[in-house]
């Protein structure tokens, strides 16, 4: 496989990339990060990911993974959360390539972060059903069954209580409503009883940026399931994003 890719995470307020070493699993250069643009325009992105990539990679000739939060279609987004609804139905693959003028391969934000957790992270060496789950903005979620992804999982829209229950329990609902650790983690309770009465899964991992205060909430729930922080931590998506693009595209030759 080859050594390096450029991994891309697109969220609705920042863009983070580096250049990944995707035999480590780690940065191998700089995180850069800037605001995503005010829309989040497909246009608008598109350019902001090519002034990333100009740094980051000048020779011209790394292959990019860029992950986003959308449901993930053969290069196509389906749905978008938190940026511009012109993402919907859209080629994104045909977007970025002929943008960044480079192999790209785009895929789910938390398909993204979960690969990365399940190769170089807390998901190592862990068989059966495993969840990860990012708590930001909005939940994201990606499945892997003995280390095999299942993409496009969007279970942090679970209807709970009659609500999408992501408005209830991603971190942004915390910090919005101004919750203390108690109050939030009586939300993750019933999140992650729900979820687990469900899929019945072997182990939850925990990731977002909230998780490295993961002691203030996770030991607050009780559960059937196993449930610990990710270990990877900001940079999972991109670290995930580069890992697939170097994999797909050295799949598809
Ligand atoms: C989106 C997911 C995304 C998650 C985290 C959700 O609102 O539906 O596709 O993975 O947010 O960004």
């Amino acid at each position: 496989m080859r050594r390096k890719a450029i991994g891309i995470d697109i969220g609705g307020t920042g863009i983070k990339a580096a250049l990944v070493d995707t035999k480590k699993g780690i940065l191998a250069s700089e995180r850069i990060r800037i605001e995503t643009p005010h829309g989040g325009e497909p246009d608008a992105i598109a350019k902001a990911c090519q002034e990333i990539v100009e740094k980051l990679d000048e020779k011209g000739n790394r292959s990019i993974g860029i992950c986003f939060p959308a449901v993930v279609k053969h290069g196509h987004t389906q749905s978008a959360a938190n940026v511009s609804k012109r993402w919907i139905g859209l080629d994104a693959h045909e977007l970025f390539s002929h943008a960044l003028k480079r192999q790209v391969h785009v895929l789910n934000d938390a398909d993204a972060a979960g690969v990365a957790e399940m190769k170089y992270g807390a998901g190592k060496d862990e068989d059966g059903l495993v969840i990860m789950t990012t708590l930001g903005t909005g939940i994201g979620t990606s499945i892997f069954y003995d280390g095999k992804l299942i993409p496009n999982a969007e279970l942090g829209h679970l209807n709970i209580d009659g609500v999408d229950y992501e408005t209830k329990a991603a971190y942004s609902a915390m910090e919005r409503e101004g919750l203390n650790f108690e109050q939030w983690a009586e939300r993750l309770q019933r999140y992650y009883s729900h979820l687990e009465s469900l899929l019945v899964p072997d182990l939850f991992i925990v990731g977002g940026g909230i998780s490295k205060q993961a002691e203030k909430f996770l030991p607050l729930l009780n559960l059937k399931t196993r449930i610990i922080p990710a270990e990877t931590k900001n940079s999972a998506g991109i670290i995930g994003a580069a890992l697939m693009a170097n994999k797909v595209l050295e799949r598809k030759g």
